[in-house]
């Protein structure tokens, strides 16, 4: 557990509104509220002031305070985290990053963009899709989630699948220490070999070993065309066959998601929209890309092809924009959706690619034998699937004791597939506890020696990602 930390007092209020301003150190007990949950369940852990700095200097001024006083400081983006990340567990001080949000620069001649973390993920997309670039990663949430929360989360999305996820368009950060140190690793550099990855270290660290302030993006050119597909199937391993097939007609679309019928259900009733073949056991949604829209038809007819052979019931190409843009923005909308049955608990499996027929096989045993309601869907093409675990009429009692034995037997296989226990949502405050199921205990102990060098006292983003001791 990491040592007690101060509470909070009116000097330090004082202190912290010299360095922010009055406006952006907040103690109204609503927006400490709101800032005490993130998409995860439906936790809540208020902190004891939110400060929003609008400056890296800022940022270094708080946490040099904060680490002196002994203050955990709680890192946030947009809150749209499913693992946990940003709930100020420990009270405290929440750093909201949403002030520093500003596009600094977009270098249309090296391809990259340098962004603050506060820009919302779908408004840097739009701002390099308009002079014809392309920032590809897209988690379901881009139209709130901050690129700073990205890179602390390493961020998917569908289109990893093509383009890789966020870590892969990282090039460089400023980034100011737990102790108030500032620091610039990488650059505007395609090729860089000096010293220790920290750019690589940062991303995916999940808020624990630094905040984020300034980011370079590798951008690429933004491909013209796009063929969206919607394949349904009458059982869920013959599209996880499909899925993993696509790949021999020399074919990688830029995106296969799978949804099983009861997460098109989900969608289909939170959003009052009807999805074709809304009964099918499961459908894989395919997209491709590129710039010759031929070659695109003739790759829709190759997988249309290859899908037929595995079983498919059918295979509806979106005829257009709109609907392309329906069909993903049901697909997105499935997260929240689940979220709004009932109380629940997400997996972010992920597994080898080859092996997701066995991993949608395994989800249908374990959630058979413990007798509990299961949502899949997620991002088929990478392995990496959602499994979305819902209370419906268990009592607390068989809640709670069903729950953490599910898991683990599903974590134990996953990880006996080749696969491990998070592929995008991290592992943060939730999932924890389930760590030394995928990771040995000396690699365990080498993160908390890396925890420890950046963060000796403890304060940055406390109780998340290290299993307590
Ligand atoms: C999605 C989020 C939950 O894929 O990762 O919808
Ligand atoms: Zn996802």
């Amino acid at each position: 557990m990491p040592p007690p930390f101060a509470t909070l007092t009116v000097d330090d209020l004082v202190y912290l509104r010299r360095i922010c301003g009055n406006d952006d150190v907040i103690c109204d007990i609503d927006e400490l509220k709101i800032y005490g949950s993130d998409e995860t369940e439906d936790l809540n852990y208020p902190p004891e002031v939110i400060v929003k700095p609008r400056t890296t200097e800022q940022v270094a001024a708080v946490m040099k305070y904060c680490c002196e006083r002994n203050l955990p400081v709680t890192p946030r983006g947009g809150g749209t985290g499913l693992s946990g990340g940003a709930l100020p567990v420990f009270g405290g001080v929440c750093l909201s990053v949403e002030k520093l949000n500003k596009i600094i620069e977009i270098d249309r001649d090296n391809l990259m963009v340098v962004v603050q973390p506060g820009v919302v993920t779908q408004t840097l997309q739009e701002a390099v899709e308009e002079v014809g670039l392309f920032y590809p990663p897209d988690p379901a949430s881009r139209g709130s989630c901050f690129i700073g929360g990205n890179l602390a989360e390493n961020s998917g999305g569908p289109r990893a699948l093509k383009y890789g996820v966020t870590k892969d368009y990282v090039l460089g950060m400023t980034a100011v220490l737990p102790d108030g140190e500032i620091i610039t690793t990488g650059g505007k550099l395609l090729k860089n070999v000096t010293g220790y990855n920290l750019t690589q270290l940062l991303v995916g660290s999940e808020g624990t070993l630094a905040i984020i302030t300034e980011i370079i993006l590798k951008l690429i050119p933004n491909p013209q065309y796009r063929k969206t597909l919607l394949v349904p199937f009458g059982d869920l391993e013959q599209a996880a066959v499909a899925l993993t097939k696509i790949f021999f007609a020399r074919i990688v679309p830029c995106a296969a998601e799978f949804m099983e019928r009861a997460a098109i259900k989900a969608a289909e009733d939170k959003f009052e929209k009807s999805y074709p073949h809304a009964d099918a056991a499961a459908q894989l949604l395919l997209e491709v890309d590129g710039n010759d829209e031929r070659l695109l038809e003739d790759q829709c007819e190759k997988i249309a092809e290859v899908c037929t052979e595995c079983g498919a019931l059918d295979v509806l190409i979106a005829e257009n924009k709109a609907r392309q843009d329906e069909i993903w923005a049901l697909r997105r909308g499935v997260g929240e959706a689940v979220k709004s049955i009932c109380p629940y608990k997400e997996e972010d499996t992920v597994v080898p690619r080859a092996q997701l027929p066995k991993l949608v096989r395994l989800i249908g045993e374990i959630s058979k034998r413990y007798q509990l309601t299961t949502i899949s869907y997620g991002h088929a093409g990478d392995g990496n699937i959602h499994v979305n675990i819902l209370k419906k009429d268990l009592t607390d009692d068989e809640w709670e004791n069903k729950l953490p034995s599910a898991i683990t037997e599903l974590f134990q296989q996953v990880v006996e597939l080749g696969g491990t226990i998070s592929g995008e949502h991290g592992i943060g405050w939730v999932q924890k506890r389930y760590l030394p199921l995928a990771l040995k205990p000396e690699e365990l102990r080498l993160m908390r020696k890396i925890k420890d060098v950046f963060d000796p006292r403890g304060i940055l983003n406390p109780g998340k990602l290290l299993p307590d001791e």
